[in-house]
């Protein structure tokens, strides 16, 4: 099923995802959008962060577990992404389960991955970021926090696994009509902002 109004924003780390939001952000018709990221800054959005940052070290199965139990309180918790659509806004939102299928995807394998995130609504429109990892690395290299993932094997693995899970969206019919629009990341901010604004402007909210 997917959720009118509903845009995620994906890609391998320093792909400039959280840019792009914040572009967004300020433009007028923001205010007719609810923001949010994943792992969210609930509970157990706030254990993941201290996995991601090394200090914890779980089974990457667990970690699986972890990711779709943020996401399940994000989506269907009180004032999450279903309360705001149902309340006549649009959502947009850094990464969602194509995360958790690329990423875990990699770490324990696609099986349990697919299963934990089968329930979770489709977005109407998913922006896939798409840079190698050589490039992204080098943008994120001067940050204060480096996490587990970030490093050039483990996300050169994971945009195999993004594009192999896109590919499959894109062929399947339980797709529900989810538009898949990939964005040359390393194009400058600007180009790929106004490539963002012709999608998100066509959303059934902006035009009624
Ligand atoms: P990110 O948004 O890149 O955070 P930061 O602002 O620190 O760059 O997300 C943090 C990490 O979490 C990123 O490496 C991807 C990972 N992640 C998963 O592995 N699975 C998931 O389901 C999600 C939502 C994120």
């Amino acid at each position: 099923m997917t959720l009118d109004n509903f845009v995620v924003f994906e890609g391998i780390d320093g792909a400039g995802t959280s840019t792009q939001i914040k572009i967004l952000k300020e433009r007028p018709e923001s205010s007719r959008i609810s923001f949010s990221a994943e792992p969210t800054e609930g509970p157990t959005g706030r254990f993941l962060r201290e996995i991601l940052g090394g200090k914890i070290e779980l089974n990457p199965k667990t970690t699986a577990f972890l990711f779709a139990a943020d996401r399940a309180e994000h989506v269907w918790g009180k004032g999450g992404i279903v309360d705001s659509v149902n309340e006549g806004k649009a959502v947009v939102i850094d990464r969602y389960i194509f995360s958790s299928l690329a990423y875990q995807g990699v770490s324990c394998g696609k099986e349990l991955p697919r299963k934990l995130n089968e329930d979770f609504p489709l977005p109407s429109l998913l922006f896939f970021f798409d840079i190698n990892p050589e490039a992204s690395l080098k943008r994120i290299k001067n940050r204060d926090v480096t996490e587990i993932y970030e490093n050039n094997d483990y996300l050169t693995q994971t945009r195999k696994q993004y594009l192999e899970v896109l590919e499959e969206y894109k062929n399947n019919s339980h797709s529900d009509g989810m538009k898949i629009v990939t964005i040359d990341a390393t194009k400058p901010k600007e180009e790929i902002a106004k490539i963002i604004w012709s999608h998100i402007s066509n959303l059934p909210i902006f035009k009624s």
